[in-house]
């Protein structure tokens, strides 16, 4: 134990496959590529996908005997108590204990969140540091930060989900005596310009304004954040793992984009060090 604590990374959003575990993934890889400890936990007990992606990295590095850089991981476990009550209980305190431990031993902790409204994933966030929601490109998915109207395109009130992050962050400043900084990134934006994404950009730094979110660059739908699922690896381990898939730019664009991400935390620290990647 060195007396470190981590800084807290949750990514979160109500919302299914709006690229939650990929962002994930690959900021826990980008971190550990830049030289630092890092813990996982996966509160998404049923898909399990981060826990499923760091397995099939530790099966790759043992296939092919190389060593890549690997996070604590850890999936959390429902508890099997009958009482609702006493079944929130003990999982907040199972992530309690859980988030001490890995904040003692690492340097971050990325936290990956199920698509829902769940007791364990509210509680997370009133311990992140940093929370990354990624975003879809679709008014559809906008809808849970805020409610638009159709004619003037104004921001009439909070969604589900920013009315949520509203009333946990209050919960954070009571309990930690510090704010929560909100990254919002757009995921998968196409390449293509269209009416949408052009209207996305337009509304997306006035809500953050009102809302109190940074924006920040997303992933462009790439291939290969998909593909390298099954091996456990990211655009960011293909030099060590010796694997040239083609697709040059967009692989190198991919990089990019992992990289400004990583720049966005506005973390001195990770800043520092980019320049390994
Ligand atoms: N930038 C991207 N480019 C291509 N596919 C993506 C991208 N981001 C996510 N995906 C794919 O979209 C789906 C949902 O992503 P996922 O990360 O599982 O979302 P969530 O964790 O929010 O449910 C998955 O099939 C994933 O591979
Ligand atoms: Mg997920």
């Amino acid at each position: 134990m060195s007396g470190r604590a981590a800084h807290i990374i949750v990514v979160g959003n109500e919302k299914g496959g709006c690229g939650k575990t990929t962002v994930s993934m690959h900021l826990a890889v980008g971190l550990l590529r830049l030289g630092f400890k890092v813990g996982c936990i996966d509160l998404d007990h049923r898909q399990q996908s981060l826990g499923r992606y760091f397995s099939n990295r530790r099966a790759w590095m043992e296939r092919s005997g190389i060593d890549l850089p690997t996070p604590t991981m850890v999936v959390m476990q429902p508890s099997n108590a009958e009482l609702k009550a006493q079944a929130a209980a003990q999982e907040k305190a199972g992530l309690e204990g859980l988030l001490g431990h890995l904040a003692r031993q690492c340097d971050f902790v990325v936290i990956d969140c199920p698509g829902s409204d769940v007791a364990l994933a509210r509680h997370a966030h009133v311990h992140a540091d940093t929370l990354i929601t990624p975003i879809n490109d679709s008014l559809l998915d906008l809808d849970l930060l805020g409610r638009l109207d159709p004619v003037s395109w104004q921001l009439q009130a909070g969604g589900v989900y920013s009315n949520l992050v509203w009333e946990l962050r209050k919960e954070r400043r009571a309990a930690h005596r510090s704010g929560i900084d909100w990254l919002v990134t757009r995921s998968r934006l196409s390449a293509l310009s269209d009416r949408n994404k052009q209207k996305m950009a337009e509304i997306l730094p006035r809500m953050s304004k009102i809302l109190g979110f940074r924006l920040a660059d997303g992933f462009g739908e790439r291939v290969i954040y998909r593909y390298l699922f099954l091996w456990g690896l990211t655009v960011l381990d293909m030099e060590q793992a010796g694997i040239d898939l083609g697709g040059g730019k967009s692989n190198q664009a991919a990089r990019q984009e992992v990289i400004s991400l990583l720049r966005s935390l506005w973390l001195p620290k990770v800043n520092e060090r980019l320049d390994r990647l």
